[in-house]
């Protein structure tokens, strides 16, 4: 049964979808399609607001639609589409950019990481619109529910923002969202960096696991992952490299830690990672062969993208044509 709360979530088609993506976002996706009327977006949009090569831009958006749809996103029951495919997204981002200030654009804590690492001379405008357009993304849907990780909150912040100030300054136009930040599985961290966030963006392509990783790979980056020194396996502040994997093996089993570390008592980390390695490769393995059968009939894909931006168009269009009235055009 739906209960007509309206849920929207986007995933840049940008790097490669990992193990943290699938345990994280995706998995919750799914478990949640019957509960609610879902939009779930590729905000091709949003990734070329850093350079990016047209035909792997092409290829990974198909990459990620085949990925959801693999994981079990049914899209009868979830819209599933491309920003750009939605220019209600890039109009609606000019009309928000109208009541979005400059200063807190200027506070947001990702747009300055960012542009600090390449020189915010040389960063895109549309580096720092970037919030604006997931705000546009949000509101033209009326979602009343955003499940993102914890790093998203700032930017879900300002949209709720954009839309009260909107709803203040033109009359009631936006429902105004409420983040749904993941818990669950939703800190998968970097194989190397028990610290860092395991990130599709990373230089390092053995710090995280790509949900298209071949078997024999998964293995070996799990062989080679960090660990901790000691060696009892344990989910402890002072471990957090095995803390990581044990997260990862009971988000894959569906076990509790504590029942995995028993498992493992008087057994060592190598143990522990010859059986991970085998665990997610095989937890992985009809996801991949699923999503590669998907991606042989590009067609077909492409198919169910063109359907799900007809379904997202018919939804986003009277929102538009409410904010522009509203602000005095048409
Ligand atoms: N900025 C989000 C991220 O990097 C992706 C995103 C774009 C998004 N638009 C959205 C997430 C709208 C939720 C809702 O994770």
């Amino acid at each position: 049964m739906q209960s007509g709360r309206r849920v929207f979530s986007g995933i840049q088609p940008s790097g490669n979808l990992h193990l943290g993506n699938y345990l994280g976002a995706i998995n919750n996706w799914v478990r949640q399609q019957e509960e609610y009327d879902n939009f779930f977006c590729i905000v091709d949009l949003h990734a070329l607001t850093v350079p990016q090569d047209p035909k792997e831009l092409r290829a990974k958006t198909r990459e990620v639609a085949a990925l959801y749809l693999a994981a079990g996103i049914d899209p009868e029951r979830c819209v599933i589409f491309r920003q750009s495919q939605v220019p209600e997204h890039a109009e609606l981002t000019w009309l928000l950019n109208c009541v979005a200030r400059f200063g807190e654009l200027s506070r947001m804590t990702q747009f300055k990481d960012k542009a600090q690492r390449g020189g915010t001379e040389t960063a895109s405008v549309a580096l720092f619109d970037y919030p604006v357009l997931m705000a546009a993304d949000i509101l033209l849907y009326n979602a009343h529910s955003v499940p993102v990780g914890e790093d998203q909150r700032q930017h879900l912040e300002l949209t709720r923002t954009l839309a009260r100030r909107f709803n203040h300054l033109y009359g009631e136009t936006f429902v105004v969202p409420e983040p749904m930040i993941l818990e669950t599985g939703a800190r998968v961290m970097a194989l190397d960096d028990p610290e860092a966030k395991m990130s599709k963006s990373s230089p390092s392509p053995g710090s995280y696991i790509a949900l298209l990783d071949e078997p024999e790979t998964v293995r070996r980056k799990v062989r080679r992952a960090k660990t901790d020194s000691g060696s009892e396996v344990k989910a402890i502040l002072e471990k957090p490299a095995i803390t990581n994997l044990l997260d990862i093996y009971a988000g894959m089993t569906g076990r509790s830690v504590p029942e995995i570390e028993e498992r493992y008592a008087g057994k060592g980390y190598g143990d522990l990672k010859k059986d991970l390695g085998e665990v997610v490769a095989e937890g992985l393995l009809p996801l991949r062969e699923r999503a590669l059968e998907l991606l042989d009939d590009p067609a077909e894909l492409d198919g169910i993208l063109e359907d799900g931006a007809e379904r997202a168009r018919a939804a986003a269009r009277p929102t538009l044509a409410s904010a522009r009235t509203r602000m005095g055009l048409g």
